[in-house]
């Protein structure tokens, strides 16, 4: 009998275990919506690899904070919202932050949490006063412990562009934390940190605080599925892979633009501040980079100009090896030069670079 007993209980274990798997949670996965440009919304598209690892940090619980870097409108902070889902399917009490969103919830069903956040978020009207939030998250995440809360997901989005470089690394730590040194046991943590703000990157690298993984565009088939979502008449798939090198935001302006690549182009000259005292300034450098970004990997490349260039969301600098575990769903090509892809260091998208080159024959 007990025997048998034990027997049924390993099976119910294989079979639960199976069940939660990717593939098969991923095919019957809730998709998310998500607002693409105005009055049309889409379903999340593809990202099967990303899916995947969620499903895993899901199951096992992530052993460091992981910090997801990559170009602005890559979809980072889409994945984050279907991975809320996916974890609260999954019996997580989920905590999210996002203060671009001014997003701040906590499912950890606790009155007096909810409650505290309630009042706090009454007292702030600025993004930069949300973000000052973002200490909470802790808290909530020390106290859902103390109530006895055994699955938490800490999920914070597009924070570290509010703050100083230190004081990020400070939050992952803070998360680091909870995860070694909880109050209370616990039975699984995920803690998840996404930002396309590229210099936090390297000061939290430094003190090895956090899992750091790369996310890239989508890659060709998922980006291709997305496409054709978009309703009306648009230029072939090929034109528009060429320009936005699978990044979904820059497929919503050129549709928002009724797909004139021009005003896109000089949408971005103006958003990210290209300047002709800047162009003037480093005009030799940026005529070799616009051609090969890897060119700035040269030694005596100025380490001025790349931090202006990362700061602006204009490259990713120091790609990560396109190992499988350093990335977040499909890494890039190792190098595609049409697409200003380098081995270690690559332009945010075509589009990006375009902004460049335009500038520096316009101006
Ligand atoms: N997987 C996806 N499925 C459908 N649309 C997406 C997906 N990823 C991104 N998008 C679209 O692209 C936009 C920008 O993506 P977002 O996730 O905000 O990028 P990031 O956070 O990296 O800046 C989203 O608002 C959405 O419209
Ligand atoms: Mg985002």
């Amino acid at each position: 009998m007990l025997g048998k007993h034990l027997y049924t209980e390993k099976l119910l274990e294989e079979l639960l275990h199976r069940a939660s798997t990717a593939h098969e949670c991923g095919s019957v996965m809730k998709r998310v919506k998500i607002p693409f440009a105005p009055s049309l919304e889409v379903e999340f598209t593809d990202r099967e690899k990303g899916v995947e690892q969620v499903f895993e940090w899901a199951e096992k619980g992530t052993g460091f904070p992981v910090v997801i870097y990559g170009p602005e409108g890559c979809g980072k902070t889409s994945l984050l919202l279907q991975a809320v889902e996916i974890l609260k399917e999954m019996n997580y009490n989920v905590i999210y932050f996002n203060p671009l969103r001014r997003r701040f919830e906590a499912e950890v069903g606790i009155e007096s949490v909810r409650q505290a956040i309630l009042d706090h978020l009454k007292q702030v009207s600025t993004e930069h006063e949300f973000a000052k939030l973002i200490w909470l998250v802790i808290d909530v995440a020390v106290e859902a412990l103390k109530h006895g809360k055994k699955r938490i997901a800490i999920i914070v989005d597009d924070a570290f562009q509010f703050m100083g470089v230190k004081e990020a690394a400070a939050l992952v730590k803070g998360m680091l934390e909870i995860i070694e040194h909880p109050e209370e046991s616990y039975e699984r943590i995920v803690a998840v940190a996404a930002t396309s703000e590229g210099l936090s990157r390297f000061e939290i690298g430094r003190h090895r605080w956090a899992e750091i993984r790369a996310m890239w565009n989508m890659p060709r088939e998922g980006f291709e599925e997305l496409y054709n979502r978009i309703p009306g008449p648009k230029p072939s798939f090929d034109d528009v892979w060429r320009l936005t090198g699978g990044n979904p935001a820059l497929l919503s302006r050129l549709y928002q633009a009724r797909w004139d690549a021009n005003a896109v182009i000089h949408l971005l000259i103006e958003d990210k501040g290209i300047s002709p005292s800047f162009i003037s300034k480093w005009r030799k450098w940026l005529e070799e980079a616009v051609r090969d970004p890897d060119t700035l990997w040269a030694p005596d490349a100025p380490q001025e100009l790349i931090n202006e260039l990362i700061e602006r969301n204009l490259i990713v600098y120091i790609m990560h090896r396109r190992l499988e575990y350093r990335w977040v769903d499909t890494p890039p090509p190792e190098k595609d030069l049409e697409l200003g892809i380098g081995r270690h260091i690559a332009w945010q998208t075509p589009l990006h670079r375009e902004a460049i080159k335009r500038a520096l024959q316009e101006l």
